[in-house]
């Protein structure tokens, strides 16, 4: 028998890249590839690129400088190392890799990864190969379901890609661009993945998309289920406790969504809604289609829902003509939410987007204080969020053994790493824990025997890093 060639892949960004990343990995698992850790040992490197700011792309080019060094080296060695850039920046910038950079083999927009056997072996036939069109097909319809092994190494919590896309084209995004426009995925389809993850070990599903909550995919019915029915049907799978989703457009947000957190215990009550600035003109200019008031609205209705709701956002300073009027109004609506924590950036200007033609730059000296101002309140939100939840029971799903000998952590509904000393084997159990005492921004606390207390509602945490978009 022939030996398995090792993939390395690694991935920048969002968590549809890590979701994506997973999905190459099958497709490449049908051809006979295993993964490594090691990347010098590996047969076929993929970089899975993020393009949402200038910084993130950039790693792309200075990490193909290294690659180089590995390329050679292998062939010294008699071994072909065949290097794959793929994600956003392939799709924004192709040619230019091409161009730039004769180490690449192959180049993959997001939307044609499934092709990537063919396009190896084309480029083994011809040289290099570069597809970057947005195909008429589905992908999803011929990515392979993924291995019984590979869902194991995901553990008890999964992504599941359910829509990809966005229609909004805020002004100063690329995903419009990377992404193309909004698809949904069909209940079905999301409906088999989350039975196969669930009758593998997984517990938590979280529900990706560049603009979640914009899901429309078809019903068992013929006709299109929003969001809030998806989540209501895959509460019902025998295995799931419990479901997120991310991420969401305050747009977007239907009574569908609002009645699911009413009524789904599964469904976790912290949610990530980006609203990306508090001053009506920046939303404006942004085109981001609602007010800062909107918002305000969008989050009452969640909370008159779901008492004990917690939320994060995402914020972009220094916006093109962004006032230090207007940026104090980010800091009036940031104050008057409470969030459990919050993403923020300074603006990157994005090639192709009309925010990149905008004259009026707020200079990179004001862009530096405004974003230490900024993350001066949210940090101090998020400790006094996780700080609440000291002496407090809550339901912790345990994911996996801790660094501590002896201790196991998994997350609270809020996403906050909790750690316990206990045996392994509760790891995949929903268990109440006594939080103790906090360190940075892990919990820590004691299994306490059920049945417990409902524990109050706290107001804020540390959240997992969030689909780009919305
Ligand atoms: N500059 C800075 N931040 C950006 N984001 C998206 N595009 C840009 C940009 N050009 C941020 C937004 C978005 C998050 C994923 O990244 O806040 O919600
Ligand atoms: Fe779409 Fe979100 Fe980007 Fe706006 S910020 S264009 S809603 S992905």
């Amino acid at each position: 028998m022939s030996q398995p060639r090792k993939l390395h892949i690694k991935s920048y960004g969002c968590q549809m890249n890590v979701y994506d990343a997973q999905r190459m990995v099958d497709t490449l698992a049908g051809e006979g590839f295993v993964e490594t850790a090691d990347v010098d040992d590996a047969d076929l490197v993929i970089l899975n690129t993020c393009h949402i700011r200038e910084k993130a792309s950039e790693k792309v080019y200075s990490e193909l400088g290294r690659l180089r060094a590995a390329k050679d080296e292998a062939a010294q060695q008699g071994r072909k190392m065949n290097i794959v850039v793929a994600g956003c920046v392939a799709q924004a910038e192709g040619n230019e890799i091409i161009r730039r950079a004769p180490v690449v083999d192959v180049v993959v927009g997001p939307q044609s990864y499934h092709h990537l056997p063919q396009l190896l072996a084309h480029a083994k036939m011809h040289g290099r190969a570069l597809e970057t069109e947005f195909p008429v097909e589905d992908k999803f319809g011929f990515l392979p379901p993924p291995s019984r092994q590979a869902i194991r190494a995901r553990g008890i919590s999964s992504f599941v890609t359910v829509q990809e896309g966005c229609d909004k084209f805020c002004t100063f995004c690329v995903v419009p661009y990377t992404r193309g426009a909004e698809v949904s995925r069909p209940v079905a389809k999301i409906t088999d993945e989350v039975r196969r993850l669930a009758d593998n070990g997984v517990r938590e599903i979280t529900l990706i998309g560049q603009n979640v909550n914009a899901y429309h995919g078809e019903g068992p019915d013929g006709r299109p289920w929003p969001l809030g029915a998806l989540l209501r049907y895959l509460a019902e799978i025998p295995g799931i406790v419990r479901l997120r989703y991310s991420t969401s457009h305050p747009r977007d947000v239907d009574d569908t969504l609002i009645e699911a957190h009413r009524d789904l215990p599964e469904l976790m009550p912290f949610v990530h809604l980006p609203v990306q600035s508090g001053s009506d003109r920046v939303l404006g200019v942004m085109n981001r289609k609602h007010t800062s008031d909107d918002y305000r609205r969008v989050i009452d209705r969640f909370r008159a829902a779901r008492q004990d709701i917690a939320f994060s956002s995402d914020f972009i300073v220094g916006f093109p003509t962004e006032t230090e009027e207007d940026f104090c109004a980010t800091l009036a609506l940031v104050s008057q939410i409470g969030y459990a924590g919050a993403y923020s950036f300074k603006y990157s200007p994005r090639p192709g987007t009309p925010a990149a033609d905008m004259r009026e730059m707020v200079s990179a000296k004001e862009m530096d204080e405004r974003l230490v101002r900024l993350q001066e309140l949210i940090d101090s939100q998020q400790s006094a969020f996780n700080k609440a939840m000291i002496g407090l029971t809550v339901d912790v799903l345990f994911e996996r053994p801790a660094r501590n000998p002896g201790q196991i952590v998994g997350r609270t509904a809020y996403l906050q790493p909790a750690h316990v000393l206990a045996s392994p084997d509760s790891i995949g159990q929903v268990l109440p824990v006594a939080i103790e005492s906090l360190e940075r921004y892990s919990l820590l606390g004691r299994l306490v025997a059920p049945p417990m207390r409902p524990a109050p509602a706290p107001r804020s945490s540390t959240p997992l890093q969030t689909t780009v978009g919305a």
